[in-house]
C-alpha cells in the first residue's frame, strides 16, 4: 500500500452519496455525492458514515473494489442509538427498566434492520456515565450508575453484535466516547473535565472494558480533555491504558472533527499538529476532519510519524474489516433482496417496542389514582404532548420511521371512549385561552393526564440546560389545572432526570415517561390503565432543585452529612436539602414490596470467599408485579473516600400477589475493590454495609468484615 492509501484507509467521511438528510439542495447534493465518490476512486476514504440505502451503497462498494488499485472494501457506519426504523426508547429511558436483557433484544432488532439498509456499524453503545442531569447528553446512556450502566453496555455490544460478527445481521458496536465524557464541569456540553485518576478508572472506564471484553473492536474517542490533556490527542488512555493493560486489539475512531479540534483546545499548533498528536496517542481513525489523509503522508516523510506506527493503524483497522467477513463478502449488508425485506422486519418489532417502552415507564407517585378505568371515567388528556408526533423518537433518531410512531392520544383512546384530549400549551408557549379552554374541561372531568415535560430537542448533543425543569408554560398550565380540583396524572416525558416541582409535584399520580419510541402511545396506555404494572426505577436521581446538580446517590462521603437534620455546618444547600427527591433506584408498583432483613452466608467474608447475600422479599399487595431488588454495599473505612452506597448487584423479579421469593446474590473480593490511595485495584479488608432493598435510598444495613488475606 502507498502512504496515501494507508492515510485512506484511516480516514471516515461523512456520507454524501446517500445522505441521511433528504433536504439538501439536489444541485449540491450531487455535486457533493461526486465529490465522495472522487474520494473513494482515488483511495482517500476507506469508510463512510450516516448515510442509508442499499442500491447506492453497492454502488459506492462496486467503485471501492472495482475501481482502485486495492480493491479494498469500504465500511459504513452510523448513529444508530436506539433503533433504526423501529425506534426503541432512548437508552436511559431503557435503562429504567433494569432489564439488561430487553436491551441485548432492542439492540439485536436494531441489528436486524440496521444491517439490512447498507450499514455495517453502529457509533453505539455510549456508555458515558452521567453524573450531572444539565448534560443533554444523559439521554443517551444508562444514567449515573457504573455497576447498571456496566450491565447495560454489555447487553447492548451483545445485541447489536450478535453471535458471529460475520454473519449478515451482526452490527459492529462502538462504546462512546473514550472517555469521561459525561463528566464535563457543570454539566456543559463539551466542557473540560477535571477528575482524578481513580474517579476515572473507577467510574468512567469500567464500562468501556466490559464492552471489549464482551467483543467490541472498535471505540470512539472522546471531545473534551481529561486533566489538561485532550481525550482524543491523550496516549496515556489511548495506548498505555487502552493497549498497554487492557490489550486492545480493534480500532479507535475519533469522534467528528474530535482530532482537528486539538487546534481549539490549545494542545496542537495546527491541523498538521493536531493529526500528530491525535495519531500518535492512538487514535486510528479520523472522522471527517480529513486531517490524517491530508498529513500523514508528510509527517511520516518528515519522521514526525513512523511508517510502523501507521501501518499498524491500518492494520487494526483492516483486521476489523476482516473480522466482520467484508474480505470474503464485500457486499454483505448490501443485499437489495434483504433490503425489500424491511416491512416485514419491521413490524415483528412493533411487539418488542411496546414491551421495552412500558418497562421503561418509572411510577414516581400514586395516590390511589391509577390505574384508570377503562370505562365510567371521564378522561381530559391535556398538554403538549398529548396528540404530538414530533417528540416521541427521543435525541439521536436519525433514521426511525415517524409514519409508524404511535402518540399517547391514539394510545389512550385504544383503551377509553371517554377521552376529550386539548393541547392547553406549546411546549414554550401558553395563551390564557389555551389554558382557560383547559381548566373548563378538567372540570368536567374525572381525571385529568397531563402530558407535559421536555421537547425532543432539549436533550441529546450540544443540549444543556441550566435549569432542568419544566419549561414555564408546561408548569403555569399545570398550576391552572391544579387549581381546578379535578385529580391529574402527570406524563412527564424527559431525556434527563427533571427538578419537578409546584403543582407537577403535588399531582397525584407522576409516570415518568422519557422518550419512549415508535409504541410510545400503547405503552402509555397499558401502564395508565394497568395492563402492564409499572416496574421501572430510575437510573438517574431526580433532584429537588436544579442547583443541586452534580447530585448522584454514589456520592463520596462528606466529613459533615446532613443526615435528616439541620443544615448548620452541614454539606448542604441555603435554599435545599442535599438529598434527591426521588433517588436513583426508585420507583413504584400499583402492588407494594416488602423487604426482610437480608441474611449473610458469614459476617466475616475471607479474602478469598465469595459472600452469599439472601432476602426475604413479599408482594403485599393485591396485584402480580415485578420489584427491581437491589444490592449495595458501602466500604466502612478505606484509604480513599468512600461512595456512601454503591449498587452491586440487581434483579427483576415477578412476585404473585401474596408471593414471598428469596432472593440471592453473590459477592466476591473483586465487588468490594477500587483504585486505592495506593493507585492499586484492590479491596481492602474491614468493615462493610450491605443492603438489599428498593431503592438506593431505602433499607437498614447489614455488616460485615472483609477479612485480610493473611488470615485463613
Ligand atoms: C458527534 C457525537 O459526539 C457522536 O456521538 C457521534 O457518533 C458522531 N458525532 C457522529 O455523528
Amino acid at each position: 500500500m502507498t502512504l496515501e492509501e494507508k492515510a485512506g484507509q484511516l480516514t471516515i467521511l461523512a456520507d454524501t452519496i446517500r445522505p441521511c438528510n433528504p433536504d439538501i439542495n439536489p444541485e449540491v447534493n450531487h455535486r457533493q455525492a461526486d465529490e465522495m465518490v472522487d474520494q473513494i476512486r482515488r483511495s482517500r476514504v476507506g469508510s463512510i458514515f450516516n448515510g442509508v440505502g442499499v442500491k447506492e451503497g453497492r454502488e459506492a462498494q462496486r467503485i471501492a473494489i472495482e475501481e482502485t488499485r486495492l480493491g479494498i472494501p469500504l465500511i459504513f457506519g452510523s448513529d444508530v442509538i436506539h433503533g433504526m426504523w423501529t425506534v426503541f426508547p432512548i437508552p436511559l429511558g431503557e435503562a429504567a427498566s433494569f432489564e439488561p436483557s430487553i436491551a441485548e433484544q432492542t439492540a439485536r432488532a436494531t441489528a436486524l434492520e440496521t444491517t439490512a439498509s447498507g450499514i455495517h456499524w453502529t457509533f453505539a453503545p455510549m456508555v458515558d456515565v452521567a453524573r450531572d442531569q444539565r448534560w443533554g447528553r444523559v439521554a443517551e446512556g444508562s444514567g449515573e450508575d457504573v455497576f447498571l450502566g456496566k450491565a447495560f453496555a454489555v447487553a447492548r455490544v451483545k445485541g447489536f453484535q450478535g453471535s458471529d460478527l460475520r454473519s449478515e445481521d451482526a452490527l459492529l458496536s462502538t462504546p462512546k466516547h473514550f472517555a469521561a465524557y459525561g463528566g464535563v464541569s457543570g454539566g456543559m456540553e463539551y466542557n473540560f473535565v477535571e477528575i482524578s485518576e481513580s474517579t476515572l478508572r473507577d467510574v468512567h472506564l469500567p464500562a468501556f472494558k466490559a464492552c471489549l471484553d464482551a467483543g467490541a473492536l472498535t471505540l470512539m474517542s472522546a471531545f473534551n480533555d481529561i486533566a489538561g490533556v485532550p481525550a482524543s490527542g491523550n496516549k496515556w488512555l489511548m495506548t498505555d491504558i487502552l493497549r498497554g493493560e487492557w490489550h486492545f486489539k480493534g480500532f479507535v475512531v475519533s469522534d467528528y472533527t474530535a482530532d482537528e479540534e486539538l487546534v481549539n483546545h490549545g494542545f496542537a499548533a495546527d491541523g498538521r499538529d493536531a493529526a500528530r498528536l491525535a495519531f500518535t496517542a492512538g487514535v486510528d481513525m479520523s472522522m471527517q476532519s480529513g486531517l490524517y489523509v491530508d498529513h500523514l503522508p508528510d509527517l511520516v516523510a518528515s519522521g514526525q510519524v513512523s511508517l510502523e506506527a501507521v501501518d499498524e493503524g491500518v492494520r487494526r483497522i483492516l483486521s476489523v474489516k476482516k473480522a466482520i467477513g467484508l474480505f470474503e463478502n464485500p457486499y454483505k449488508c448490501l443485499d437489495l433482496k434483504r433490503e425489500e425485506s424491511l416491512e416485514k422486519i419491521k413490524s415483528g418489532h412493533d411487539e418488542l417496542a411496546r414491551e421495552s417502552a412500558r418497562r421503561s415507564i418509572v411510577l414516581l407517585k400514586n395516590e390511589k389514582l391509577l390505574p384508570l378505568k377503562k370505562s365510567g371515567q371521564k378522561i381530559l388528556l391535556v398538554g403538549p404532548f398529548a396528540s404530538d408526533v414530533d417528540n416521541l423518537h427521543g435525541c439521536w433518531t436519525v433514521y426511525g420511521d415517524k409514519k409508524r410512531a404511535v402518540p399517547v392520544d391514539v394510545g389512550i383512546c385504544m383503551k377509553s371512549k371517554d377521552v376529550e384530549v386539548l393541547q392547553g400549551c406549546n411546549f414554550e408557549a401558553s395563551t390564557d385561552r389555551g389554558i382557560d379552554e383547559a381548566v373548563e374541561a378538567a372540570k368536567r372531568a374525572d381525571v385529568v393526564v397531563l402530558a407535559i415535560g421536555e421537547p425532543e430537542d432539549f436533550s441529546g448533543e450540544s443540549q444543556s440546560r441550566t435549569q432542568i425543569v419544566v419549561p414555564e408554560a408546561q408548569q403555569k398550565l399545570a398550576e391552572a389545572l391544579a387549581a381546578a380540583g379535578t385529580p391529574i396524572v402527570v406524563l412527564l416525558r424527559t431525556g434527563r432526570a427533571l427538578a419537578i416541582s409546584g403543582a407537577v409535584l403535588r399531582a397525584e399520580a407522576i409516570l415518568v415517561t422519557w422518550f419512549l419510541g415508535t409504541q410510545t402511545g400503547p405503552a402509555i396506555a397499558d401502564v395508565l390503565f394497568g395492563d402492564y404494572n409499572p416496574s421501572g426505577k430510575l437510573p438517574v436521581s431526580f433532584p429537588a432543585d436544579s442547583g443541586q446538580q452534580p447530585l448522584f446517590y454514589n456520592a463520596p462521603r462528606t466529613g459533615r452529612p446532613q443526615g435528616n437534620g439541620d443544615r448548620t455546618f452541614k454539606a448542604t444547600w441555603r435554599e435545599v436539602h442535599s438529598k434527591a427527591l426521588f433517588p436513583f433506584g426508585f420507583g413504584l408498583s400499583y402492588t407494594s414490596f416488602s423487604f426482610a432483613t437480608p441474611l449473610l452466608s458469614t459476617s466475616t467474608m475471607g479474602w478469598d470467599e465469595t459472600l452469599k447475600a439472601s432476602v426475604q422479599v413479599s408482594n403485599t399487595g393485591e396485584r402480580d408485579g415485578e420489584e427491581v431488588v437491589q444490592l449495595y454495599i458501602h466500604d466502612c473505612v478505606a484509604s480513599r473516600v468512600r461512595p456512601v452506597r454503591e449498587l452491586k448487584g440487581f434483579r427483576k423479579v415477578l412476585l404473585r400477589a401474596g408471593e414471598t421469593q428469596k432472593i440471592s446474590f453473590e459477592l466476591r473480593r473483586l465487588d468490594l475493590s477500587f483504585h486505592g490511595a495506593d493507585g492499586n485495584f484492590q479491596a481492602e479488608p474491614g468493615e462493610f454495609h450491605l443492603w438489599i432493598s428498593s431503592s438506593s435510598a431505602a433499607g437498614e444495613p447489614v455488616k460485615f468484615q472483609l477479612m485480610p488475606a493473611s488470615v485463613a
